[in-house]
């Protein structure tokens, strides 16, 4: 059971919550949405009473158990000496069991008896979500579990918690697959600081949240409309000079201020963004060619005989399932892991720049404004408005880099890659932890540019828009013409 009224909360700046209430019940699901930055995990946190609310009451029944958005350091986690200790400590359940969640999450290649601590980003995180669900908390909390999942991972992960028998509370993209279990969507209100309570499944809140934009979107139009013909009669009484009609001027131009002031904000939309991008790095015809990678970890040969190559200014989609070799394919492309056998040409001007959600090389006390002042060496003015154009305005460029939301974190990563002059970027899932917007925003911003590019991505229009002139298919191995 989650019971929340008038909570007020901020982080000293904007409130991020102002009055908000909601209920959850006993074996009750809910999904949690919201754009990037109103709140989410903050809610999260206030819940677990990792942080306190300035007001109002937070009560929570039973045991409560959170898995966020990116599990860097768990204290239990590095604690644990196996990962079935880590898992379950308490040594209730079956091997079995225990084999049979990890092998869904896409842990198979772990042992139960190996430790924990040597997984990437991506790997702790999912082995923190197996964990919740072995233990089954009365409230459990996911911020945005599928992320690091493919297709059927994300699929067994939201048929298990439609099935939990407790009170769930879930973050994510990916609602709609756990549709027809769900019994209300809490939404952040962006406007009112508060949380907006919708009966029923993720597509009818959808649907719910759809008709009320447009009706507030036509509000604002009559309201417009209606601020505008005040406008019209207050100039045409600017000739009257007796003190009755200065009066009623006077008073006529109170009220148009009022209605202004009072005019609700349209909704957020993708507009067009303008932005001037630096011209890449002069480089050579071939930028880059791999020849023959071969790489195995253990008896599991990931990349077999891979060759590969890409020509200045080209897209290359790289394609394929989890597990498949594209992170390592990457990886070794970039220098940051080496084959086994085979060769990597670089043109000696190449500048690479890399986005992977898993590899942040931010110094987390540094503002975002000194981060993109000490990596792009930009002047002052365009520090703001580069910073502006990725939808960080106000006093949110002071705000230290390691407080920044996930979403929020990965807008500003690619717009430091794309403010360098790098001649090929390589994007691998640029659109996790992003909303709508966010997405739009990015994908108009990465078209522009004119380098080399290389991208995952499991958001098929994302891919479609960028029009790749080839794919590379892994495991096929086989590059493929695509106009
Ligand atoms: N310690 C802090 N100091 C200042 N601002 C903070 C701090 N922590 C978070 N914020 C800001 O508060 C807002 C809410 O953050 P939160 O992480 O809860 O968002 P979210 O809804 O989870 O977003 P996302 O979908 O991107 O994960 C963001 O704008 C974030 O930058
Ligand atoms: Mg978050």
């Amino acid at each position: 059971m989650i019971f929340v009224k008038d909570l007020s909360y901020s982080y000293g700046r904007e409130p991020i919550f102002s009055g908000a209430s909601f209920y959850l019940d006993k074996n009750q699901k809910a999904g949690l949405v919201g754009s990037n930055g109103s709140g989410k995990s903050t809610l999260f946190k206030l819940l677990t009473g990792e942080d306190q609310p300035d007001d109002g009451k937070v009560e929570v029944g039973g045991q409560i158990m959170l898995v966020p958005q990116e599990v860097k350091h768990d204290p239990q986690m590095e604690k644990a000496p196996s990962i079935r200790h880590y898992l379950d400590p308490k040594q209730t359940a079956e091997d079995y069991e225990l084999l049979r969640i990890i092998s869904k999450l896409e842990l198979a290649q772990f042992s139960l008896d190996s430790s924990p601590r040597n997984l990437s980003g991506g790997q702790k995180t999912k082995l923190a979500i197996a964990r919740a669900l072995v233990q089954k908390p009365d409230v459990l909390l996911l911020d945005e579990p599928t992320n690091f999942l493919d297709t059927e991972g994300k699929n067994w992960v939201m048929n298990f918690l439609g099935r939990y028998p407790k009170t769930l509370l879930v973050i994510s993209h990916d609602l709609s697959l756990l549709d027809s279990k769900i019994d209300k969507i809490l939404e952040i209100n962006l406007q009112t600081k508060k949380i907006d309570e919708y009966a029923g499944n993720y597509s009818s809140y959808l649907q719910l949240k759809g008709e009320k934009e447009n009706l507030l979107v036509r509000q604002i139009h009559v309201q417009e409309r209606h601020i505008a013909q005040m406008k019209k009669g207050w100039l045409k009484m600017s000739h009257v000079k007796s003190e009755k009609g200065v009066r009623q001027r006077l008073q006529l131009e109170k009220r148009i201020d009022q209605l202004s002031a009072s005019l609700p904000q349209m909704p957020l939309q993708a507009k067009k963004i303008k932005i001037k991008l630096p011209d890449p790095q002069w480089v050579g015809e071939m930028p880059l060619i791999a020849q023959d990678i071969n790489k195995t970890y253990g008896s599991k040969v990931v990349l077999n005989s891979v060759s590969f190559d890409i020509k200045r200014g080209e897209r290359i989609a790289l394609s394929g399932p989890n597990g498949a070799g594209k992170s390592t394919l990457i990886k070794i492309l970039i220098g940051l892991t080496l084959p086994d056998s085979g060769e990597i040409v670089k043109d000696e001007k190449l500048l690479i720049g890399y986005y992977s959600q898993e590899f942040e090389t931010f110094d987390f006390q540094k503002t975002l404004h000194q981060t993109v002042k000490d990596k792009c060496g930009l002047p002052e003015s365009t520090i703001r408005s580069l910073l502006g154009r990725f939808l960080f305005t106000g006093d949110q460029v002071f705000q230290k880099v390691g407080s920044l939301s996930g979403g929020e974190k990965t807008r500003l990563s690619i717009a430091l890659l794309l403010a360098q002059n790098y001649n090929l970027l390589i994007l691998d899932e640029p659109t996790t932890y992003l909303d709508v917007l966010s997405q739009r925003l990015i994908l108009e911003a990465i078209k522009l540019y004119q380098g080399a590019m290389i991208v995952v991505s499991h958001t098929p229009e994302f891919i479609s828009e960028l029009k790749p002139s080839r794919q590379f298919l892994l495991p096929e191995n086989k590059m493929v013409l695509l106009s």
